[in-house]
């Protein structure tokens, strides 16, 4: 039988990463959204494009306004897209609050439902949210992670390509820390066909290619003006949801609870994880130099003053 996947949230990452698992015939795929109407048509085009594309999975749209999930349940992978942007006149402080809530009616509703699923969450801020699902799931920590690292790593890669005319297929990123602009790029790490670009780039274009990646996200709702990225964001979401329905125990750098790993304790933190049918199989550790070590606790600390507001 064909996996399934929920994509809750059916905005444009949502709707984005729906589209992907569909065309690549990963899982049956549900997308909801508290709309009325968009989700069911949106996969009902995702379906009629089955034909077209050779794909024989299922779409199915619905709207949780009336708080029935009942098409969610026995899900293997369930992708947290629902939220607000940020609107005028809200604080960071706001907004945090109002996703909290989102992600805290979803998650409630979705794990009845699907007691046995991953739940990956997308919504920002990526790694509070991810921790606020944690702990309203009630799930063993090798069950929830954020998607940020992958994105992030996918950024540093598409400018280390360009940047030496190379394929992005040689191209390996090694991106730590929080989804925002404290996250730790590691050069040290990051190689082109297994060379250091460290030994390919000069340094102060190396500084540029990080500055760039820490401000990605910003780059495009600059230029989109309404809205932020989802092409990327979502094929990040899925190539962790294919690592986990394929098994591949794939190493990708997603946010993850940590309890001593990296010397942190009771956070979300973006680290090298191995995912595979059962989820974070294995947290990688890595020697860190003594400032690695700085930025990545930088990082961290934001997450942990998040983390503190909703009190989760
Ligand atoms: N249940 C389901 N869907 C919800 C809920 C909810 N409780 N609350 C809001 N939504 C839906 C909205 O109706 C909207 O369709 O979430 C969707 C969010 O979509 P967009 O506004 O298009 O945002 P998008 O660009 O998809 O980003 C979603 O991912 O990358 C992050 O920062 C981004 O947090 C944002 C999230």
């Amino acid at each position: 039988m064909r996996k399934k996947v929920t994509v809750v949230g059916g905005g444009f990452v949502g709707s984005t990463t729906a589209q992907r698992i569909h065309d690549m015939g990963l899982a049956d795929v549900v997308l909801t959204d508290i709309v009325e109407g968009a989700p069911a048509g949106k996969a009902l085009d995702m379906l009629e494009s089955g034909p077209i594309l050779g794909s024989d999975a299922s779409a199915t749209g619905i709207t949780t306004a009336t708080g029935d999930y009942q098409a969610t349940a026995n899900s293997d992978v369930i992708v947290i897209t629902a939220g607000f942007p940020r609107k005028p006149g809200m604080s960071r402080d706001d907004l945090l609050k109002a996703n909290y809530d989102v992600i805290k009616a979803v998650v409630e509703a979705v794990v009845k439902l699907s007691p046995n699923s991953i739940l990956i969450v997308v919504t920002n801020p990526l790694d509070a949210m991810a921790q606020a699902a944690f702990k309203v799931s009630g799930f063993p920590k090798s069950r929830v992670l954020g998607m940020a690292g992958v994105l992030d790593s996918a950024r540093m890669s598409t400018f280390v390509a360009e940047e030496l005319q190379v394929s992005v297929d040689n191209v390996h990123s090694f991106v730590l820390g929080g989804h925002g602009d404290d996250m730790v790029p590691l050069p040290r790490y990051s190689t082109v066909a297994g060379i250091p670009i460290t030994e390919l780039i000069a340094t102060d274009k190396l500084e540029t290619i990080i500055a760039r990646t820490r401000k990605g996200g910003a780059e495009i709702v600059n230029l989109l003006k309404t809205g932020s990225a989802y092409y990327a964001p979502s094929a990040a979401a899925v190539e962790m949801v294919q690592a986990i329905l394929h098994d591949k125990k794939k190493i990708l750098p997603c946010a993850v609870y940590l309890e001593g790993e990296y010397g942190f304790n009771g956070l979300f933190v973006g680290v090298p994880v191995k995912l595979g049918s059962k989820g974070v199989e294995q947290i990688i550790q890595i020697e860190l130099t003594p400032e690695e070590k700085a930025a990545l606790e930088k990082s961290a600390a934001s997450v942990r003053e998040l983390v503190k507001v909703i009190g989760v």
